[in-house]
């Protein structure tokens, strides 16, 4: 499956992306970009959307628009709405977000809530905010679409990634009801669950990168999921954690949930 030739004229010419400061979401940009977007990219590092910037102004012209913002804070969803609000914006790219791993009880209870707040809060507002603007450009005969970043993590209840895996579930269930609403009106509703991705988030998880197996370039999960747009509710970004949450889910609850457990266990 390809990516559609003339996304950029069809969903955009502006495209919104949070998290784009390093990962998945810089993929996001980067292949937006190579595509023809203009963009509205938002993360807490500044310095890093600023880099992005004019390296994607240099390669491809493209006007990027910055919002240094933590999107931890309750009012961060408005302020990005109304940042992004004189910008022909259609596609919304909800990617920020970050994981805890470990025992649930010995995580700090602080750094939950900003969990919580980033990866289910915003996305959650954020389509409310953008369903009027994307419905008022459906309505012009042209192009709109949401991709939101969840994980294979939110497909079942991970054992010591609780909250974490808990976050997930909860995007993976606003994007298909949202697919359900959305998609007859012609407006693409994907949810991508990322297998393991070359990204910062396992150092910043004190997993050891090293350690992953299977691990793709955040590019080739891009470029996948962008092919995938129409073809909502969910895309799992990899064939290995597709066939291995496949054969996981297949299996008796709580057979798949030990399982899990033993595999996700610290030290083990
Ligand atoms: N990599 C994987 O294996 C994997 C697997 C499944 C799902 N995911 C999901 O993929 C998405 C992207 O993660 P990644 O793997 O690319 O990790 P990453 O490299 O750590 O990127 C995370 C992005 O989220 C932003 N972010 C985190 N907290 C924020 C806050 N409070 N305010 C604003 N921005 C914030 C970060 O920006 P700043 O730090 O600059 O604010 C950064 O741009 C996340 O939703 C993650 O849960 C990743």
């Amino acid at each position: 499956m390809n990516i559609p030739p003339d996304l950029a004229r069809t969903h955009g010419p502006v495209a919104l992306v949070t998290g784009a400061s390093s990962g998945i979401g810089a993929a996001f940009a980067e292949e937006l970009a190579a595509l023809g977007f203009d963009l509205a990219v938002a993360a807490r590092r500044g310095d890093r959307l600023a880099a992005l910037g004019a390296r994607l102004a240099a390669a491809h012209g493209t006007q990027v628009t910055p919002i240094t913002v933590d999107l931890a804070r309750i009012e961060a969803p408005r302020e990005l709405l109304a940042a992004t609000s004189a910008l022909d914006i259609g596609l919304v790219v909800s990617n920020a977000g970050f994981g805890l791993k470990g025992p649930h009880a010995a995580n700090d209870a602080a750094a939950m809530t900003d969990m919580l707040m980033v990866n289910c809060h915003v996305p959650l507002q954020l389509a409310h905010g953008f369903i009027p603007r994307l419905r008022a450009r459906r309505a012009a005969g042209r192009g709109a679409g949401f991709i939101m970043t969840a994980s294979v993590e939110g497909l079942i209840g991970c054992p010591y990634s609780a909250a974490y895996s808990a976050s997930k579930a909860h995007v993976i269930a606003l994007g298909e009801a949202l697919w359900g609403e959305l998609s007859p009106e012609g407006i693409d509703v994907l949810t991508l669950c990322p297998g393991a991705t070359e990204s910062e988030a396992a150092a910043k998880q004190g997993v050891d990168p090293a350690l992953l197996t299977h691990q793709l370039p955040a590019r080739d999960v891009v470029r996948a999921t962008l092919a995938h747009l129409g073809e909502g509710p969910g895309f799992i970004g990899s064939d290995h954690y597709r066939a291995l949450f496949e054969a996981m889910l297949a299996r008796p609850r709580r057979e798949a949930l030990r399982a899990m457990a033993a595999a996700m266990k610290p030290g083990v």
